[in-house]
């Protein structure tokens, strides 16, 4: 199993809320999770694990809900499938499904109502106790030289707060995102004290969002706990983030991130991400041509 990874010396577990019922999708998600659409020849999900190690966590809990089955069977040992691929002699192919079931160690915990965000982290309160712990959108994949949720780690490591990645916004897609104001306190680090959710363009607090990428400690979970229904209806993570940002005791920092970002929660970013990260592929070349072919007809 992945224990014998490399783990951070912090204890890290990492949360994937992964139990929305992804509406924009059906009726593609009537029956499978939208973590599981595929982006480029693996599920969103799994690159979300990956950056996952590749930040040094290996202890992984994903929160799913009713209809969410697949994700588990994808991380889990397919012994008939491996028996069937030995036998047919087709190393390469069974050492590709062995390895996703050796990626990390895999927790599941389920959400049993859909009340948002903010309740599907507080789903992991108890296995994670007062252990610092990163939130990994399971639904956005970041792609950078270095892992997005790596770089929250180092920082977590010097300051010891709270700590989330935002990027630049375009003024015209405030609307869309969770927007952050505060006072600048290092590079590209900034010391948070304000949180808007999905504000317009002239009441945006900066052009920074929210990505989706988060180091906590177990103060969110005290403010999950009194916080009730926000923006529809849910219980929005923000809310309690706002929170913890406000106590003096509690600041909250935010580093830019300048890798890149796909959210696959709407169908338009979806079939970017798979469009940009399959030209980047092993695959690129042809399907460059086969793009560069409809140009032409
Ligand atoms: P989203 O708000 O994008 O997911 O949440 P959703 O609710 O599935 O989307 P739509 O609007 O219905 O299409 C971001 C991440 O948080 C998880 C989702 O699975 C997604 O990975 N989430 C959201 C939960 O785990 N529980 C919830 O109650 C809501």
């Amino acid at each position: 199993m992945a224990s014998s990874k490399p783990s951070s010396d912090l204890d890290l577990v990492a949360l994937i809320p992964a139990a929305g019922f992804g509406t924009r999708f059906l009726p593609l998600t009537k029956s499978q999770p939208k973590e599981m659409l595929p982006v480029v020849d693996k599920p969103t999900i799994q690159w979300v694990v990956e950056e996952a190690v590749a930040s040094g966590i290996t202890d992984i809990l994903i929160v799913t809900g009713r209809g969410k089955r697949a994700i588990e069977d994808h991380f889990d040992r397919s012994v008939e499938l491996e028996l069937a691929l030995e036998k047919a002699g087709r190393t390469r192919e069974l050492e590709r499904v062995r390895a996703v079931a050796e990626l990390a160690d895999i927790h599941y915990i389920r959400q049993k109502e859909q009340k948002g965000l903010g309740d599907a982290v507080l789903c992991g309160a108890r296995h994670i106790g007062d252990r610092p712990f990163a939130v990994m959108l399971g639904d956005t994949i970041c792609i950078d030289s270095k892992p997005c949720t790596g770089r929250l780690v180092e920082v977590f490591k010097e300051h010891r707060k709270p700590i989330f990645s935002v990027f630049k916004v375009p003024p015209m897609k405030t609307t869309s995102f969770g927007i952050v104001g505060g006072t600048p306190v290092g590079d590209g680090l900034m010391k948070v004290d304000r949180m808007v959710e999905k504000p317009p363009p002239e009441k945006a607090p900066s052009d920074l969002g929210i990505l989706g990428r988060y180091l906590f400690t177990s103060c969110i979970f005290d403010e999950l706990r009194k916080t009730g229904p926000g923006v529809g209806g849910e219980i929005q993570l923000t809310d309690a983030m706002a929170a913890c940002a406000t106590q003096h005791d509690h600041d909250m920092l935010a580093l830019t991130y300048t890798g890149q970002r796909y959210d696959i929660g709407n169908i338009p970013d979806w079939l970017a991400a798979h469009t940009q990260l399959s030209l980047d592929s092993k695959y690129g070349k042809d399907y460059a041509e086969y793009l560069k072919g409809l140009e032409h007809d």
